[in-house]
Order: C-alpha cells, then structure tokens, then sequence
C-alpha cells in the first residue's frame, strides 16, 4: 500500500504547484485527477457532444480509454493510445470537464484508475474528491483554498505568461461558476473532508503552503 496524500480545493487554488513541489521534496508520485476529467472532456469535444446531452455523454465514455504514463517523471494523458497532455490546459477544456464531471458514469470511469495507482506507489494526488471519497484512508488530506479575486488573478498571470489573451474579469466569471458547479454537484462534491486540514494560500507564499503540508507527511 503506498503512503497517499489527497490535496483538495477549487480551481486555482495552487493545488498542482503545490502538489508537484510536494512530491519532488518527498520523492512522492503526482497525480493530477483533473488531467483525467480533461482528457475526457477532449474525448467528447473532439465528438462534438454537448455536455447537457447526458445520454451521449454516457455512451461516448464507454469507447474512451484514458491512461497516465510517466515520461522523464512528467505526468503524461493518453486517450485512446494518442498523447493529448498538451491540449489539456486549454479553457474550453476546463468547461467540458467540469460540466461532464457531475455525471456518475464519467467519475466511475476514473475511480479505479486513480485508486489503483495510489494503491501501487507513494502520492500526493490533486483534486476535488480525493479526501473525501477516492482515497478515504488517505495518511494525509489537505483542503487548499484561496479567495475567488486571488484564485482569478493566479489564472491570468498563468494564461498571459503563456502569450494567451484573457480578461480578468471573465476569468473571475468562470471560477465562480465552476465552484458552483464543483460544489453543488450530486455526485462527489467538492468539499472538505472532515479530517482534512484547511490551508488558505491566500496570503501564503508557494513555499509557505509547501513547508506547511510538507510538516504534516511523514518524514
Ligand atoms: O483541477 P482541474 O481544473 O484540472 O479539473 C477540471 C475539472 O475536473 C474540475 O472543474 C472538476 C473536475 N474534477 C473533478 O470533478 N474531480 C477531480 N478529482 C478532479 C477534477
């Protein structure tokens, strides 16, 4: 059984910066959970499935094989045999993978997957569900958050320091909405476990929340 830290909280909380430095300090494996949701979220864009079309959603998960691999310790998607790490980040993306998330069968496609890798090796694996029902026995589980004004200014620095044209208030828009849809969903809601420690990064520098969680692993 590997030793498991689950780190939780809404989109732009820091979760994979802080999971990925984490992991490197402990010689940890990082698994990034949404990576998944985005790479069925592709599988359903590339088909041109509306995400309210639940029954298309259903069927089209049925014909989609999603796998991470590990290449030169970097976290690699693959769907369906292709490599499609490179289009996870994008915005649209984001949208689908949230809006599909809420659907049992799309999360029971991803369940095993994620158990069984934090069953095989030590992880520290992101999320939204990770404390409170992938890995409920998780030796630690972190709920990292930050407010919405920090979490959308985060996101506009990532996308302009890519060259990508944004707003920052339509930004602050989407994150809104997709804690919403993250919190309010019926089917494993993001929210705090009960024995999770809240971290609120609002104020924190990186290796402040780093040392922090790090402190709580054992060492
Ligand atoms: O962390 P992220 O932004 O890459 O995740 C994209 C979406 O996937 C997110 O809006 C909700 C969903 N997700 C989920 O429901 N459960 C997870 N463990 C990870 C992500």
């Amino acid at each position: 059984m590997g030793y498991n830290v689950a780190i939780d909280g809404p989109a732009g909380a820091g979760k994979s910066t802080i999971a990925k430095l984490l992991a490197k300090e402990k010689g940890y494996i990082y698994v990034d959970t949404g990576a998944l949701y985005r790479g069925l979220a592709i599988h359903f864009l590339d088909r041109s499935i509306n995400a309210q079309d639940i029954g298309a959603v259903i069927e089209a998960v049925k014909e989609a094989d999603v796998k991470i691999k590990y290449e030169d310790g970097a976290q690699q998607v693959y769907l369906n045999g292709r490599n499609i790490t490179e289009r996870l980040r994008g915005e649209e993306v984001g949208r689908m993978a949230s809006a599909t998330a809420k659907i049992p069968e799309v999360r029971d496609k991803l369940l095993m997957l994620q158990r069984n890798l934090a069953a095989e090796q030590d992880v520290v694996m992101d999320g939204r569900d990770i404390g409170t029902c992938v890995l409920p026995d998780a030796e630690v589980k972190i709920f990292l958050t930050a407010s919405v004004k920090t979490r959308a200014r985060r996101r506009y620095e990532e996308l302009t320091g890519k060259g990508e044209s944004c707003d920052l208030e339509t930004i602050e828009e989407d994150i809104k909405k997709r804690d919403e849809q993250d919190m309010t969903r019926k089917t494993a809601p993001l929210k705090k476990a009960e024995d999770a420690y809240l971290v609120d990064s609002s104020d924190m520098t990186v290796e402040e929340v780093v040392r922090t969680i790090a402190a709580l692993c054992k060492s």
